[in-house]
């Protein structure tokens, strides 16, 4: 029987480490912290970049239960920053270096009935000899336990990763797992049963297998086995399967694994991308893990948002780790929606000494054992991203990919040209638009793929990155820049759709993100995203969103603010409206002043932008605002008033979750707007919200917040009690006659997981 616990609960954490800590601990240096965290929290902003780089401890005192004490014990970590070595009971175990990948240390031996000192020295300094550390990186990585710890219980044996290996054919799928045993017993002859259920539950099929398990640790696989008429997990139906697979011994069962699953072809090909035989365009966003305040560490419901705002917000059917392994429940989630993933390893444009190659062949390895069930990815980024050639070494990198799964393409993201290409896919990161900006010459969106590759022959080729630096737009710029902003992805998307060369294009980036001095807007921040920080929408988000199937979501975003003054010259013409209507008619200076279609000039776009550019008035008419409305099928669909008078109204608040869990730290986000008296957003109130929370909830962040663009979000969590309650958060915003608003979370524990507190 394996037993898995989660130990994020109750640690002690000091932001210093001496090796006398090992042996005696004083409980009053430390300070009592639950996982995921930082070892220290910043400001929103204009921080200092090291202020995160030190060696500190973290302290866990663990009651092991005596019905556990003799079994094969294992700690996993499942992200450490940046390198730790761990000590049990006052004895050094193991160290690691990485800190993006999942990392298991046996400590059987080490354990004893009672109570356990597992003590963690964690380094956070960026150290050369780790990826993607060497040079200044335009990231931030911070420091910290920043996600789950947990401690595996098990029998002698068991499986410590599968990799459902498997084959289509017509109608069929040949099952082929590939187990990872380990056995610190005897070697023995068991039986494998192999289940898999459907989306609704039922066994789908069920067989067993006779394996011999040797002593130690073994990669077996089993004889395969056929199953008729599998569902497949596409885009648009993503079907998932549960695989529960156990291991009998003597009649007795030793181990079990579930974990979900899907099946489906995939071919990258000069000419596109296929998935399940069909040409799927790509069309996607560059994702960092990266957040206010606390940085990479936030919990499970966190990370499967990201996912969720990608999908079902900015409608992308792609999604690119850059540039890390990252967290297993954000990979989960678009495996469940039916978003692609190009998962790459941690890099930076810099390839360090030996040691650094050792640990990115480390880095190629964890992330293919940990990462290969999931049907979402579709490919293996193994490439520093952005460094030089390097054939030996990236040679090597992709021996260990085909090693570990033959069936996936490799890539590898370049900037350069000319570049030699070991992998399946040639994957280059395309800023030529910046001469398009200063030329508006559209022909120059994209380059050519040959004359990036250098190759006389065509490969399968795609645009990892796009925008990002060569046009950064803060939420609070103006609408200027913004819609320029939200015209160069439409531009580079609407390029990459009608290309024949190119299975499409991975803009920079979804979300702002922190970085180092040398990068950003000289206060640690990158304002790359089509999104803040605080995954708020800028107007580069409003074209994404309107690129879906009406079906979906009627989208019509007008990117202006529809106030005559704002604008050079009182011309609140042209503007931009993002939409999937079939046209648009506006009203202004109190007439219907025509009726707009989406422009031509977008490439491949399904739903070009429309640009309203007929001006009927001056700056001395009086100003009425105006309505834009949007057509589908000749019918009214949606319409958008603006007021010529537009005042403070009201404070919106959504709360993405309204239950929460609390056997371990849980959060949700909380997402905060001023609106005038027709609904509109104001991104030019500077607004001040006091929030205030009640119950076992606590904000992550300060308790004052000002709005940046006239909204922001932040994040509560639970605070770690196993109850089942109502926590509430209050927010008032300051200085104003609006009412308090009051979000109720409903909390009860998660019964999907076991603590040990
Ligand atoms: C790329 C790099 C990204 C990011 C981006 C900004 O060169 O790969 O990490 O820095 O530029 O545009």
């Amino acid at each position: 029987m394996r037993n898995i616990f989660n130990l994020n609960n109750h640690w002690l954490f000091k932001d210093s480490f001496s090796p006398e800590d090992v042996q005696a601990c004083d409980s009053s240096e430390y300070q009592q912290i639950n996982l995921p965290h930082i070892v220290k929290e910043l400001p929103y902003n204009c921080f200092g970049q090291t202020e995160c780089a030190m060696c500190s401890t973290y302290l866990k005192r663990l009651r092991l239960p005596e019905e556990y004490r003799g079994k094969h014990s294992i700690l996993e970590f499942n992200g450490v920053m940046a390198q730790y070595q761990l000590y049990v009971n006052g004895q050094f175990v193991q160290s690691h270096k990485g800190g993006y990948s999942r990392s298991r240390v046996e400590v059987s031996s080490y354990l004893h009935s009672g109570e356990n000192t597992i003590l963690l020295m964690v380094d956070s300094h960026e150290d050369k000899d780790i990826p993607p550390f060497g040079k200044p990186i335009d990231f931030l990585t911070y420091g910290g336990i920043y996600r789950d710890v947990n401690l595996i219980l098990t029998d002698t044996a068991w499986m410590e990763d599968v990799l459902f290996r498997y084959a289509l054919e017509e109608n069929a799928v040949v099952l082929k797992p590939e187990i990872h045993f380990d056995n610190a017993g005897e070697a023995f002859d068991g039986e494998m049963i192999v289940l898999l259920k459907g989306e609704d539950g039922v066994c789908a099929k069920q067989y067993s297998r006779t394996v011999t398990i040797p002593s130690g640790r073994q990669i077996l696989s089993p004889e395969p086995e056929k199953m008729a008429a599998p569902a497949l997990w596409d885009i648009d139906h993503p079907y998932l399967y549960t695989v529960e697979m156990r291991l009998i011994k003597d009649g007795v069962e030793m181990d079990e694994v579930e974990f979900k699953t899907g099946f489906r072809t995939i071919a990258c090909r000069p000419e596109g991308f296929y998935l399940n035989g069909r040409q799927v365009k790509l069309v996607g966003l560059n994702r960092h893990q990266d957040y206010p305040y606390v940085g990479y560490a936030m919990p499970k419901r966190v990370q499967q948002r990201d996912a969720q705002i990608l999908y079902s917000e900015l409608h992308v059917n792609t999604v690119r780790t850059s540039h890390y392994i990252q967290s297993e429940d954000f990979i989960a989630e678009c495996d469940k929606l039916g978003l692609l993933v190009v998962s790459e390893i941690p890099g930076w444009g810099v390839i360090g000494g030996d040691e650094f190659k050792r640990v990115s062949h480390q880095d190629i390895r964890d992330m293919i054992t940990v990462q290969y069930n999931h049907p979402s990815i579709f490919i293996w980024s193994i490439r520093i991203n952005e460094s030089d050639d390097c054939d030996e070494f990236y040679a090597e990198s992709n021996a260990i990919a085909k090693g570990l799964d033959p069936d996936r393409p490799t890539t590898g993201v370049r900037c350069i040209t000319g570049s030699k290409l070991l992998e399946d896919v040639y994957t280059f990161n395309d800023f030529i638009h910046f001469n398009h900006l200063l030329r508006n010459d559209k022909e120059v969106v994209l380059q050519a793929q040959q004359a990036v590759t250098g190759l006389q022959y065509k490969v399968p080729y795609l645009v990892s990155e796009f925008c990002g630096h060569i046009y950064p737009t803060r939420p609070t710029d103006g609408v200027q820049r913004q819609t320029q902003h939200a015209l160069i992805h439409a531009s580079v998307q609407g390029k990459s759709l009608e290309r024949k060369d190119a299975m499409g294009a991975i803009g920079w980036c979804a979300f702002d993100y922190h970085t180092h001095g040398d990068n950003g807007s000289g206060d640690k921040i990158c304002y790359h995203g089509v999104m803040s920080a605080f995954r708020t929408p800028k107007y580069a988000a409003h074209f994404y969103r309107s690129q879906v199937d009406p079906k979906t979501e009627i989208v019509l975003e007008p990117a202006t603010l529809l106030a005559r003054g704002e604008p050079d010259d009182g011309m609140v013409i042209p503007f931009v409206v993002f939409t999937n209507c079939d046209y648009i008619e506006v009203e202004l200076y109190g007439k219907n002043i025509g009726r707009f279609y989406p422009s031509l000039n977008y490439g491949g776009l399904k739903h070009p932008p429309v640009i309203v550019d007929n001006n009927p008035g001056t700056w001395r008419d009086t100003w009425l605002a105006g309505t834009v409305i949007g057509f589908i099928g000749g019918k009214e669909v949606a319409r958008r008033t603006y007021s010529p008078d537009a005042y403070l109204q009201d404070l919106e608040v959504r709360p993405d979750d309204l239950e929460l869990h609390t056997t371990v730290t849980d959060a949700t986000r909380i997402v905060c707007r001023f609106c005038d008296q027709l609904g509109n957003a104001l991104p030019l109130y500077n607004g001040i919200l006091q929030i205030e929370t009640a119950g076992d909830v606590a904000v992550i962040g300060p308790t004052t917040v000002a709005t940046v663009g006239g909204s922001i979000a932040f994040w509560v969590k639970t605070i770690p009690s196993a109850q089942t309650g109502e926590a509430t958060v209050t927010i008032t915003a300051a200085n104003t006659n609006i009412p308090a608003k009051i979000v109720r979370l409903a909390l009860s524990p998660d019964p999907m997981t076991q603590t040990l507190d």
